[in-house]
């Protein structure tokens, strides 16, 4: 795996964490650290060691939203890098990471503002530590939450909490960001890493394929009118079968129903791996 200024990786029985690595601006997201996210993640999209991502952020800070100073003031006036770095802060975000093949975890260390909400809600799964800060902190600086903020917290907020917290610029924590299920539940700080590793396993355990379209499914035909819908749906499970090379369907009915050596209401079946 090549080496980056701004991302650090980290592999480990399954689990690829990518970290991003400007604590000491809080891993705030500047144009390098666009590019370099896109590079990341394509490298990343036909790793076989990667089987599930983590995406979280070195030192105190998630993700403190865009470089006030290197991704917005100092592209004033230079049009064509300004579009370079919107067509990175996009693409590793929204193309490359909402449609990762493989699950991928938010796993919100500390500060979350403003543009770290795309990424947030690009990730699959969101975990949080109770202590961590959030904030739609843009109406504190004048503008708005722009980028496609304003649109993806609308998917992953309340009517009532997306519009309350970008018109106050008020933060909240952990604990109420799980109340308010922007993200899925929050943990101390302390047990954050382990919690988060133990739902990784979890995943690591269960057939990549199906895990695959699983999620491909449902982020696709989330837009779709119920006749696309049925149609599409019908179309991935006949390549899903096709597909997959462990054939997961017919094993899976086959040692319920044949062998009865389980009951997939409760538990996976036994995969050969
Ligand atoms: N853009 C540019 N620089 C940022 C930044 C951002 N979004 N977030 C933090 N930094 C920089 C600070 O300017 C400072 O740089 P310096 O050491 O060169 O002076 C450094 O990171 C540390 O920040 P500081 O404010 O001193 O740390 P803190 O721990 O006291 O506070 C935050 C952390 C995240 C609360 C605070 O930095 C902050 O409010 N950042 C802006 C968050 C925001 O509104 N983001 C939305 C952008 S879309």
């Amino acid at each position: 795996m090549k080496t980056y200024n701004t991302v650090k990786i980290e592999k480990e029985g399954g689990i690829t964490w990518v970290i991003l690595n400007r604590p000491e601006k809080r891993n705030c997201m500047s144009p390098e650290l666009h590019f370099e996210m896109v590079d990341v993640l394509i490298e990343l999209e036909s790793d076989p060691e990667t089987r599930v991502l983590i995406l979280t952020g070195e030192g105190e800070s998630w993700c403190a939203g865009q470089d006030l100073k290197a991704f917005f003031r100092e592209l004033d006036g230079k049009p064509a890098e300004r579009r370079r770095a919107e067509w990175a802060t996009h693409e590793w975000r929204w193309r490359h990471l909402l449609t990762f093949p493989v699950p991928t975890i938010a796993m919100v260390n500390g500060y979350c503002f403003g543009g770290g909400f795309t990424q947030l809600v690009a990730c699959d799964i969101a975990i949080a530590a109770e202590e961590a800060t959030f904030g739609l902190s843009e109406i504190n600086f004048g503008i708005f939450p722009g980028g496609i903020v304003s649109r993806v917290i609308a998917d992953a907020m309340s009517y009532r909490d997306a519009l309350y917290y970008s018109l106050t610029g008020d933060t909240f924590d952990g604990k109420q960001a799980a109340e308010m299920r922007l993200v899925n539940y929050a943990v101390p700080l302390d047990k954050l890493r382990d919690e988060t590793v133990k739902l990784a396993n979890k995943l690591i355990d269960k057939n990549p394929a199906a895990l695959r379209a699983t999620k491909e499914v449902f982020k696709t035909c989330r837009n779709m009118d119920y006749t696309h819908a049925e149609e599409y749906i019908g179309a991935k499970l006949v390549a899903l079968r096709a597909t997959d090379p462990e054939k997961g369907r017919d094993e899976g009915i086959k040692q319920f129903i044949d062998d009865k050596t389980y009951r997939p209401g409760l538990e996976s079946y036994q995969r050969k791996e």
